[in-house]
């Protein structure tokens, strides 16, 4: 674990050296001062606070306003770990909107990276958002703010068709210049072998062992949400004893690969 800050470059090295990446989402500058001290590498102000923090059931109410909100706690918080922040639904349907909207999340919230879920329709705007000098990362597999047409939280990639649809995105999306990809929820084998082919870190959420590293939502990890968590989260506290033990025993558990397991990835 080294103390200089994370950057995108960083985080291709560390890939490169077999070494596993480990993400919390962060909502707030108390949180993003420990899960700093703790060592995490990436912080992805994600908008499923829309979930975990408001109460609403999807993402889809979430509005770019409140997520610049939250990317700023979250930067005043953190001085080591590189900060994500979600594209909220519908900020970035055209690629001007999505300039702007990225622009906002960095500006304002600052932000050193910008997320957004969809594969092919999306092509044009990562590279316009790079050539801007805005890092992006892609996030495939489960899209949740997709979750009124999938008609629920489905897993994906799971049929040959889904499967090659997800392995060609991510190459069009590691080609068009994204830095980071998240896949989430899609089928060890699936994840895996994506994680070999692309020579960007590949980040998963229910997707597996084999990926370069892991992502999980914070108030999950932490055990708040007693059988509402997903199954293939744990709850770090029981390890870990406390808060800080909680993100210690996760950080420790990413890099060595004891997390996931086999009862987190067989479901
Ligand atoms: O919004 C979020 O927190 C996310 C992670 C679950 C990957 O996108």
């Amino acid at each position: 674990m080294s103390a200089s800050p994370t950057t995108v470059a960083s985080l291709a090295a560390m890939k490169a050296r077999g070494e596993r990446i480990a993400v919390l989402t962060c909502y707030d500058a108390t949180f993003a001062r420990l899960l700093d001290e703790a060592g995490v590498e990436v912080m992805l102000v994600g908008d499923s606070l829309g979930m975990v923090l408001q109460g609403h059931p999807t993402t889809v109410p979430v509005t770019l306003d409140q997520m610049v909100y939250h990317t700023a706690c979250v930067t005043r918080g953190s001085s080591r770990a590189l900060v994500v922040a979600d594209l909220p639904f519908m900020s970035y349907a055209t690629p001007e909107r999505a300039l702007e909207s990225a622009s906002r999340l960095m500006q304002e919230g600052g932000a050193q990276m910008v997320k957004l879920e969809g594969g092919e329709p999306y092509l044009d705007t990562v590279r316009q958002l790079v050539a801007q000098g805005a890092p992006v990362c892609a996030h495939l597999g489960l899209q949740p703010q997709s979750v009124n047409q999938l008609g629920g939280y489905r897993f994906q990639g799971r049929d040959h068709a889904s499967a090659e649809r997800i392995r060609h995105d991510a190459l069009a999306m590691q080609d068009a210049g994204a830095s980071l990809l998240v896949l989430e929820c899609v089928p060890q084998a699936l994840a895996g072998e994506i994680a070999r082919t692309l020579t960007i870190p590949v980040i998963g959420i229910g997707a597996g062992a084999e990926c370069d590293g892991q992502v999980l939502v914070l108030q999950d990890m932490l055990g708040l949400n007693p059988g509402r968590a997903p199954r293939f989260s744990r709850d770090f506290t029981v390890a870990g004893g406390s808060v800080r033990g909680a993100v210690d025993a996760y950080v420790v558990a990413v890099r060595e690969g004891s997390f996931p397991s086999a009862p987190e990835i067989a479901y």
